[in-house]
């Protein structure tokens, strides 16, 4: 997957009145890591947003291996985004009333695939939860709920990863060894990631470290 994203502006408001950036050009490789930081309020979730086509942008554009995401029409953007996404959020968006298989399953569930039984096992072995298909997420701890969101992300196979400070509620000794699972099945999937992160250690371990301000993003 090569992302492109040029020149992208974002404004919210009726009348566009509240400017959040402008200027935004970045491209991701297939398989490349990138971490995005900058200042509360910047609009690095704004930007995550944009690169799945789940928020709309002002000026610019943004294309996945040529497909230009802007151009696609609510459904047709929906299906890319299925087949060739997968996020993981801070506040891990785990389902309370389905078990630990059901939350992994659901990307399979929305592209119509049966589920696979074997595939959600193999995954929840790789996060370090093996056997606990069964379990609801009451029963498990916050850093045991990110590992059931990274699976959940992976199951389909995604060609991008975005992850939205996905151990901001994760105690420090947790939140490494959560960020280490995470790089390391986005890796073994050949995905490509762009993760916001507060984490100076997580961000020292991307290819790239990107500093996103209202007018741009720069190294
Ligand atoms: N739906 C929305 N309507 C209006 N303003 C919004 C909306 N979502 C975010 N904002 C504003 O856009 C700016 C960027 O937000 P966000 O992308 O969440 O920043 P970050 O993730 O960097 O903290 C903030 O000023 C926020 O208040
Ligand atoms: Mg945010």
């Amino acid at each position: 997957m090569t992302l492109r994203i040029s020149n992208l502006g974002k404004h919210y408001g009726k009348n566009g009145e509240v400017p959040v950036f402008e200027n935004v050009t970045l491209g991701v490789e297939p398989g490349e890591f990138v971490a995005i930081v900058g200042e509360s309020g910047v609009g690095k979730s704004t930007l995550l947003n944009c690169m799945a086509g789940l928020d709309s942008w002002d000026q610019g554009s943004v294309t996945h291996d040529g497909i230009d995401i802007g151009a696609l029409d609510g459904e047709a953007c929906a299906l890319w985004r299925r087949r060739r996404v997968g996020f993981v959020f801070q506040a891990f968006h785990v389902l309370p009333h389905l078990d630990v298989a059901q939350n992994v399953s659901l990307p399979l569930m929305l592209l119509g695939q049966h589920r696979d039984e074997d595939r959600v096992a193999r995954m929840l072995d790789a996060v370090g939860l093996p056997g606990m298909g069964a379990r609801l997420p009451q029963t498990l701890s916050g850093g045991q709920l990110q590992r059931v969101a990274i699976a959940r992300a992976l199951v389909h196979r995604p060609s991008l990863l975005l992850a939205d400070e996905p151990t901001g509620n994760l105690d420090p000794t947790t939140a490494a060894k959560v960020m280490e699972l995470l790089i390391g099945q986005t890796r073994e999937h050949g995905a490509s990631l762009v993760l916001v992160t507060h984490s100076e250690s997580a961000a020292a371990r991307a290819d790239r470290l990107l500093h996103l301000t209202a007018n741009g993003i720069r190294a």
